[in-house]
C-alpha cells in the first residue's frame, strides 16, 4: 500500500545521556549532516540541555523536546518540571509514557492521560508511547495491551486535541536489546493502533495521527522499518546518541 500524505518523522531520544556541552556539539555536528534532509527531525534531550540546545537549533530543521513531565501545572513536588518550564526553555514536544516511565517509575495509564492534557494546555506535542512486555505479547495480549493503552492514556482528548498528538509503539522487550518484531507484526501492530483511535475518535483522526515505531532502531534497518503504510516514523534510542549515526537513519533514503 501506497504511504498516506504523512511526513516521515525521525526522532531521538536521548535518555539519561550527555551534559549540556556534548548535547551542544551533537547538534552543531548534526545540522550539516541533516540540513537537507525530508523527515522531520525531533531530538529529546534532557532538561538540562533544552535551552542551549534549542538556541543552538533555533535556525536549523532540528526540534527539540523534552522525556517527561508533571502532570500538574505547578507546586510543592521536589524534583519534579512542569510543562511551562520545558515549554518556556524551548521545548517543542514532550515524550509521555515512555516504558522506562511505566515500568520503572511506575507510572500508569491514568498518570499518562493527565500528563497528555496538561501537555497539550501547556502547548507542548505529546508523543504517547505504548507497547507490550514480551509476556503479554507471549500470552497473545499485545492487541489487548495496545488498545487499553491508547485508550486509556488518550482518554477524553477532543478530535482537535487529537491533532497534536503523536503515538509511538515501542514494544517493551526490544528496547535497547537488539531485538525486534519482525516488520509485518510492526506493521499489524500500527495498522491495529489506527483502528482503535478509527474507533474512538474517527477515520479523519486516525488517519492524521502519525505513528512511529521504536525498539533497537539502527541505520541498517531504518529503510525496511519505514517500508510500511502505517509507520510514519522512527523512535531511536540508543543510536541517537552519535550525529552521524543518527544522520544516517534520518537519511535513511540515500543510505545504502
Ligand atoms: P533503543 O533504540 O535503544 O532500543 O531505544 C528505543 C527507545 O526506547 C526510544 O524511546
Amino acid at each position: 500500500m501506497a504511504k498516506a500524505k504523512r511526513p516521515v518523522f525521525i526522532f531521538g531520544n536521548w535518555k539519561m545521556h550527555k551534559t549540556i556541552d556534548a548535547a551542544v556539539q551533537f547538534v552543531k555536528d548534526l545540522i550539516p549532516l541533516v540540513e537537507n534532509s525530508s523527515p522531520q527531525i525531533y531530538l529529546a534531550v534532557p532538561f538540562t540541555a533544552i535551552k542551549p540546545v534549542s538556541e543552538e537549533a533555533k535556525e536549523s530543521n532540528i526540534v527539540i523536546g523534552a522525556q517527561n513531565m508533571n502532570d500538574a501545572s505547578e507546586g510543592a513536588f521536589t524534583g519534579e518540571i512542569a510543562g511551562e518550564m520545558l515549554k518556556n526553555a524551548g521545548a517543542k514536544f514532550v515524550i509521555l509514557g515512555h516504558s522506562e516511565r511505566r515500568h520503572l517509575f511506575n507510572e500508569d495509564n491514568a498518570l499518562i492521560n493527565r500528563k497528555v492534557k496538561r501537555a497539550i494546555e501547556d502547548g507542548l506535542q505529546p508523543v504517547v508511547c505504548v507497547g507490550e512486555t514480551l509476556e503479554e505479547r507471549e500470552e497473545g495480549k499485545t492487541d489487548a495491551v495496545l488498545e487499553e493503552q491508547l485508550s486509556m492514556s488518550l482518554e477524553g482528548l477532543t478530535k482537535e486535541q487529537m491533532g497534536d498528538v503523536i503515538v509511538a509503539y515501542e514494544p517493551v522487550w526490544a528496547i535497547g536489546t537488539g531485538k525486534r518484531p519482525v516488520v509485518e507484526d510492526i506493521e499489524k501492530a500500527h495498522t491495529f493502533c489506527r483502528e482503535v483511535l478509527a474507533k474512538k475518535w474517527t477515520k479523519g483522526v486516525a488517519n492524521g495521527t502519525p505513528i512511529l515505531y521504536g525498539g533497537s532502531v539502527k541505520p541498517e534497518n531504518a529503510k525496511e522499518l519505514l517500508k510500511p503504510a502505517d509507520v510514519d516514523g522512527l523512535l531511536v534510542g540508543g543510536a541517537s546518541l552519535e550525529s552521524e549515526i543518527f544522520a544516517k537513519i534520518v537519511n535513511y533514503q540515500t543510505e545504502k
